[in-house]
């Protein structure tokens, strides 16, 4: 499998929209709750097989701001769930050398789940072989919101001129300040839509939409996914490298 992939052309940023747990759980006449656990089987083997094909920037979205909205009993349930990931999954990081950092409202988290996010972090950052991002109370209009009102408090206080706001000063405000931009993003479960999700960063993301579930999302989809990645023509606005500069059909 890995030999199919091109080191050469790896994306150095992968952002994943794991949707579908609900769904999958609904199909078998199970709670939602068995559909989040099976999905926490799929991450270990995406987090892994990053590492594995040596993608330095993995970002997993698996709780938005809007999500609070959801009943009690499930909220609590993948919040008990994420903290099992993170005590379970901690020597793991520390043997493949995988930083975690949280992209999010940390101060949103119950405080067993804030402490043990905290603690994951602090004893994996000074890894260097990958870094996972678990977007966690993450929405893309907060996170873009705090930026403004961070750089808006730099010119009130006179350390930073208006004329002096760049897209560079807005992106080192964001929670992936210092990252590469997403290069792929993947949404599983057939829905397209960003659902709030690094709107700034995907600017030039390519987008690929499975209709796999995420807890039927395997390591096997994933390298295919990569490999239709490496097929595309990233433009990036311009023309075609093999154009003429005066743009006239060859
Ligand atoms: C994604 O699965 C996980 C989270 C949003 C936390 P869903 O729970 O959204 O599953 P569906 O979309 O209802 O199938
Ligand atoms: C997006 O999925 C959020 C996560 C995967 C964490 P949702 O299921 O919450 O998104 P919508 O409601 O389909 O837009
Ligand atoms: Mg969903």
């Amino acid at each position: 499998m890995k030999s199919d992939i091109s080191q050469a052309r790896l994306p150095a940023h992968v952002a994943v929209i794991m949707d579908g747990n609900g769904r999958w759980a609904k199909r078998r006449l199970m709670n939602r709750i068995k559909g989040h656990e099976k999905g926490s089987q799929t991450v270990r083997t995406i987090v892994s097989t990053c590492r594995e094909i040596q993608i330095p920037f993995l970002t997993l979205y698996a709780f938005s701001t809007e999500n609070w909205a959801r009943p009690k009993s499930e909220v609590s349930a993948l919040m008990h769930l994420l903290k099992k990931f993170l005590v379970s999954e901690q020597d793991e990081m520390m043997e493949k050398g995988i930083c975690l950092k949280v992209l999010g409202q940390l101060e949103r988290l119950p405080e067993d789940v804030r402490n043990q996010a905290e603690e994951t972090m602090a004893a994996t950052c000074h890894n260097h072989q990958m870094t996972l991002n678990l977007a966690l109370s993450y929405g893309s209009r907060r996170e873009i919101t705090d930026a403004v009102q961070m750089v808006a408090k730099k010119i009130q206080a006179g350390e930073l001129a208006v004329a002096d706001i760049s897209e560079q000063v807005v992106a080192d405000h964001l929670y992936t300040a210092g990252m590469p931009d997403p290069d792929l993003v993947i949404r599983t479960s057939g829905e397209f839509r960003l659902s709030n999700f690094l709107l700034w960063q995907s600017a030039y993301a390519e987008i690929f939409v499975t209709h796999t579930l995420w807890p039927d999302f395997t390591k096997e989809e994933f390298i295919e996914i990569l490999t239709n990645y490496q097929k595309r023509d990233r433009r990036f606005g311009k023309v075609e490298c093999s154009m003429p500069s005066d743009g006239s059909p060859q």
